[in-house]
């Protein structure tokens, strides 16, 4: 859908201003350099490095890195022995992978609906799902924005529940005042590329459990008991396969670009955080506009900046009002269409659009606007000024 700029086709930008581009500087592409003249560059000690980074950081025992946030959750689930005529509990309010995983696993997934003031699964909704089959619980930190923790896990220890965090946005973040992944339970980032910690793909489980460490190693690289890393030692040609593992691996190429974001990850989330708020004082004066908040005590990590918008407050619908962004050069975006829109599952599971009535209403009020470190001040205020002019057009 294409609109003309309002004015007569004056945008307030000259250039489009992209939505979520990555933020790779000196020192990612010196590391890189510095793997790909190292004579190794698949998983190695890039990759190791990168893992105890990450364990430092969150506080966790152990983090294993793999080759998408989609597999940690897919292993997390299949490891604890779930699937045929198990049921798994996760979110509509997500992207579809949180969901696919359970399938993958042949497993049941069972959605249950978020808050009606918020984007996080509902712990009253997810009890009320629980049945005799229920294994495991998928909350998913939508946005960065931390989900009621304490909640699922009480819900999930009362009925002997797996917890596995989706924390694919959400590395940075805090709950009651601690980084998530404390290894409580398997919980799992991702380092796509628009992630706050990229590593163009790629993704990690941290965990306490010893056990699940070592077979999240095993299944990742096709149940070999040795990598080829831990071959190169004397004599070490030796190994058998364990089980009929996956090809999940990172490589140490893309964990060089990983351990050097992992370095700035505090200054990522605090430049984040500066342009949520300026966002949040330019916008709030809008009675028919909800700004995204965080709950006292807990930090996001602010890798979406979700505006809710009642449209029918104005004279133009959600979609056209993004078009009309993109004619003032101004790219927006929607999180998420709830997978249970989505053809595959209402096909398979028969959902109709209100059988996850909070979940649709936030589909159709919500605008994701950018928000990246590189984003200046004066980038947010040109972004604030398109939504302004759109306002005051269209009111
Ligand atoms: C909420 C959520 N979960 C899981 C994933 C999957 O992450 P990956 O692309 O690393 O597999 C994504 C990716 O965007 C996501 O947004």
């Amino acid at each position: 859908m294409e609109l003309p700029a309002i004015d007569g086709g004056h945008p307030v930008r000259s250039e489009m201003l992209p939505f979520s581009p990555p933020d790779i500087g000196s020192a990612e592409i010196a590391r890189v350099t510095g793997v790909l003249k190292s004579g190794w560059i698949t998983r190695g000690g890039v990759c190791e490095e990168f893992e105890n980074r990450i364990s430092d950081f969150t506080g966790a025992r152990f983090a294993h890195c793999l080759s998408s946030a989609t597999a940690g959750l897919f292993l997390s689930l299949k490891i604890a022995g779930i699937g045929e005529g198990d049921e798994v509990i996760t979110t509509p309010y997500t992207f579809a992978s949180s969901v696919n995983v359970i399938l993958h696993a042949s497993a049941k997934p069972v959605l249950a609906d978020v808050e009606e003031d918020g984007f996080q699964i509902s712990p009253q909704a997810v009890a009320s799902k629980v049945t005799p089959r229920t294994r495991a619980v998928i909350p998913v930190h939508f946005g960065g924005h931390p989900v009621d923790l304490d909640a699922v896990r009480e819900i999930s220890k009362r009925h002997d529940l797996l917890v596995v965090e989706d924390a694919a946005h959400a590395i940075g973040a805090e709950y009651r005042g601690k980084r998530l992944g404390d290894g409580k339970n398997p919980c799992v980032f991702s380092f796509h590329a628009v992630k706050n910690v990229t590593t163009a793909e790629g993704g990690c489980v941290v965990t306490n459990d010893e056990k699940l460490h070592k077979a999240l190693r095993l299944y990742s690289l096709h149940g070999q008991t040795k990598d080829a890393y831990e071959k190169l030692s004397a004599g070490g040609w030796k190994y058998d396969i364990a089980v009929p593992g996956y090809k999940f691996n990172l490589t140490d190429l893309q964990a060089a670009v990983g351990v050097e974001q992992l370095k700035r990850v505090e200054a990522i989330t605090k430049k984040r955080e500066e342009i949520a708020e300026r966002y949040t004082a330019l916008l709030k004066e809008y009675d028919f506009v909800q700004t995204p908040s965080v709950k006292k005590g807990h930090r996001s990590s602010w890798h979406l900046y979700p505006l809710l918008i009642d449209f029918s407050r104005l004279s133009i619908d959600r979609d056209r009002f993004i078009a009309a962004l993109a004619a003032e050069n101004i790219s927006a975006n929607v999180h998420y269409i709830p997978v249970h829109l989505m053809s595959y599952y209402k096909k398979t599971f028969g959902y109709r659009p209100d059988d996850f009535p909070a979940a649709y209403s936030l589909f159709r009020r919500e605008v994701s606007l950018p928000i990246y470190p590189q984003l200046s001040f004066d980038d947010v205020e040109r972004v604030v000024e398109a939504i302004e002019k759109l306002f005051a057009h269209y009111r």
